[in-house]
């Protein structure tokens, strides 16, 4: 008797246990599924805010000073400008040359090529031509073949190009600011600038190019207070463009000059009649998105141009070996400035660098660099040059730590779409690929592309040609869209 009812208690005892264990399974699944549902929740808000929502346009101060105080009135004269080799140039960058070549550095590795950085056989031949090939009195005056001005805006004095076409009565003269990026300069457009203003068969119009130093390029000033970030910069362009009387314009931009023309086209849309990006391109984490889960199915979201964007894997370790440039600038532009500052060696070689990676990834492989492949010697280092003479590495290089500093507010225009019309050149080796339908979510009126089997990051600079028959169609576009 009692065994039973020991045997009944056990019995109880065991299937309250399991109870029990059944209590805590379905706590456990509640918990689980609370959790999942907060995460869609924050998941579908983090979609919303970022991708559905469009943050209002915040009001900007137009005129803000970057300049240094003074209560004197603008000056806003247009005064002409002439680049200088000057005599004190020249000897100080001759003795510098001895310099370097007493204290000859170390030589590279053979069969490296430039995957140590640039190699030193390669960049003896580059210093060679510069010391003995490059005619100093004679680059000057091609440096000098258009016209330059400069400017004062918001306190600080802004270098440009300008260049008016004569035409015969029926043809439209069309108002286009070319922007250019780092480690490049007004230089990156000097083929293309001819092409630019001259009349071609199939078009009824031809442009009036302005083509302004960034401030902090070349010989245009520098702020002399932090913040001059790409929008800021975007305002003093626009404001440009209306000291020289072109209340409505057309914008080009790669490189850095895609974000700042982008900017403008996001900023002053009455004004911006048609954007052509050679960089068309989107960071966002959606975007970003859309490229990792792209490599499950690369062609459904790449189309025939699989190979510019995956694999990923590949794309990934090329980003890391080779953006350290942006790391480095975006934190401590003034630290590594000091040393390109004092040396045209060290200049040449850290902005070739980039040239040579820019311009095809493949480049690094060839003992050359690539670099006779796609640019004469002289091509490359007037661009160097327009940086040494005007002593602005330093400055050029702080629109990185600009961007970083600044990035809320630069993060929040991007995701304010834009109503003007817009097109990409896509050029084959350029450092990144956006599919259209992503551009379309910032640009609705992406009117198309261009895509080319042939050229890389710096279009304008490598393939003048195709990147002024891409502005043209473009522009045609632009012009029956908005009839
Ligand atoms: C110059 O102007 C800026 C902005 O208006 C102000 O923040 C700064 O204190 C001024 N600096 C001097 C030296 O007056
Ligand atoms: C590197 O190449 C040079 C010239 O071809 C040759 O003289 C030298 O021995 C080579 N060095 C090594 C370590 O192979
Ligand atoms: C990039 O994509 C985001 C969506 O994640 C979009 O809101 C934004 O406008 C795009 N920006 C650019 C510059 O294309």
């Amino acid at each position: 008797m009692a065994k039973k009812v020991k045997d009944r208690k056990e019995k109880k005892v065991v299937e309250k246990a399991e109870v029990k264990e059944s209590n805590s399974v379905l706590t456990l699944a509640s918990f689980v599924s609370l959790v999942a549902f907060a995460v869609l929740c924050m998941i579908v808000y983090n979609i919303y805010t970022d991708v559905v929502h469009v943050p209002e346009m915040p009001t900007f101060d137009l005129n803000k000073r970057w300049g240094a105080n003074t209560t004197k009135p603008e000056d806003t004269s247009i005064r002409p400008y002439r680049i200088v080799f000057s005599d004190s140039m020249n000897l100080e960058i001759r003795w510098l040359f001895e310099m370097y070549r007493r204290y000859e550095m170390k030589k590279s590795f053979n069969d490296t090529a430039w995957t140590y950085g640039v190699h030193s056989e390669a960049f003896s031949k580059i210093f060679n031509h510069w010391i003995f090939h490059y005619d100093f009195a004679n680059r000057e005056r091609f440096l000098n073949q258009f016209e330059q001005y400069k400017t004062k805006i918001q306190g600080l004095d802004i270098h440009y190009i300008h260049v008016k076409p004569k035409v015969e009565v029926n043809v439209k003269v069309l108002p286009l600011l070319l922007l250019h990026g780092w480690p490049g300069s007004i230089r990156e457009f000097y083929e293309a600038i001819p092409l630019l203003t001259t009349e071609r068969p199939g078009y009824n119009f031809v442009f009036e190019v302005i083509v302004p130093s960034l401030p902090g390029f070349g010989f245009s000033q520098a702020p002399v207070r932090p913040g001059l970030s790409p929008h800021q910069i975007a305002i003093i362009m626009r404001n440009l463009m209306q000291r020289l009387g072109h209340k409505r314009y057309y914008v080009q931009g790669g490189n850095v000059g895609h974000i700042i023309g982008s900017h403008m086209a996001t900023i002053f849309p009455e004004e911006v009649v048609g954007f052509h990006s050679n960089f068309p391109v989107n960071f966002s984490k959606y975007a970003q998105w859309v490229w990792v889960l792209g490599s499950i199915w690369p062609t459904f979201v790449a189309n025939e141009n699989v190979d510019r964007m995956y694999p990923l894997g590949r794309k990934l370790k090329f980003y890391l070996e080779e953006f350290g440039f942006l790391h480095l600038q975006g934190t401590k532009p003034d630290t590594i400035g000091v040393a390109l500052q004092d040396s045209p060696a060290g200049l040449a070689t850290y902005i070739l660098d980039r040239i040579m990676i820019f311009t095809d990834p493949a480049n690094k492989l060839d003992p050359d660099g690539g670099m006779e492949k796609y640019y004469t010697y002289d091509q490359l280092l007037d661009n160097i040059m327009l940086y040494w003479i005007s002593g602005s590495i330093t400055t050029s290089m702080r629109i990185y730590k600009e961007i970083f500093e600044d990035s809320d507010m630069e993060k929040m225009i991007e995701l304010i779409p834009t109503s003007v019309p817009t097109w990409g050149a896509r050029f084959k080796n350029d450092l990144a690929y956006t599919p259209d339908f992503v551009l379309k979510w910032k640009y609705p009126n992406l009117l198309g592309t261009s895509n080319y089997n042939v050229g890389g990051h710096l279009a304008a600079f490598e393939r003048p040609n195709e990147f002024s028959e891409s502005i043209f169609q473009a522009v045609k576009a632009f012009v029956a869209f908005s009839k």
